[in-house]
C-alpha cells in the first residue's frame, strides 16, 4: 500500500483561531481527519506531522526515505525563506506536492515566491481544506501513474 507523509509546517496548529478570514474556520485536526477519510477510499495509508521547527520538518523529510512514497506539504511560511527544506525534498527525490489553503498569489508579492515549487511534482493553492483533499488525489495518480510505466 502506497505510504504518503503529510506535513504542515509553522502556525498551522493555529487554525481555525488563526486569521479565519484568510484560512477559514477547519483546525488541523479536521484537515487530518480528511486526509484519513480520502486516503481510506483511495486506497492508501497516510501519516501527518506538524512542527513549528525547520529542523524537525527537515528531519521528517530524510526520515521519510524508505517509509514513505510520497509527501504533501503546507510548508506555511517556510514556503517564502526555506531554502533548507527544498534542499532536503531535492535531496530524498520522494515525489512532493505543495499544498495552500490560501491562493498564494492573490496575497501580498513576499508569498508569491515559492522555494518548495520547483522540486515539486505540482502545487495547488487557494482551495481551503480542499487543497489537501485535491493534493493528495494528485499525488497518488501520479505515483500509479510513475508505478504503471514503470511496468
Ligand atoms: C499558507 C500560506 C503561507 O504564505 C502562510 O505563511 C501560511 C499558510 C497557506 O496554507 O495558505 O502559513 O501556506
Amino acid at each position: 500500500m502506497l505510504s504518503i507523509l503529510v506535513l504542515h509546517g509553522p502556525n498551522l496548529n493555529l487554525l481555525g483561531k488563526r486569521e479565519p478570514g484568510i484560512y477559514g474556520y477547519v483546525t488541523l485536526e479536521a484537515i487530518n481527519q480528511l486526509l484519513e477519510k480520502e486516503a481510506h477510499s483511495l486506497g492508501v495509508e497516510v501519516s501527518a506531522l506538524q512542527s513549528n521547527h525547520e529542523g524537525v520538518l527537515i528531519d521528517a523529510i530524510h526520515a521519510a526515505q524508505m517509509r514513505h512514497d510520497g509527501i504533501l506539504i503546507n510548508a506555511g511560511a517556510y514556503t517564502h525563506t526555506s531554502i533548507a527544506l527544498r534542499d532536503a525534498i531535492a535531496a530524498v527525490a520522494i515525489p512532493t506536492v505543495e499544498v495552500h489553503l490560501s491562493n498564494i498569489y492573490r496575497r501580498e508579492s513576499f508569498r508569491h515566491h515559492s522555494y518548495i515549487a520547483p522540486v515539486s511534482i505540482g502545487q495547488i493553492s487557494g482551495f481551503g481544506a480542499e487543497s489537501y483533499r485535491l493534493g493528495l488525489q494528485a499525488l497518488v495518480h501520479h505515483l500509479r501513474l510513475v508505478a504503471l510505466q514503470k511496468g
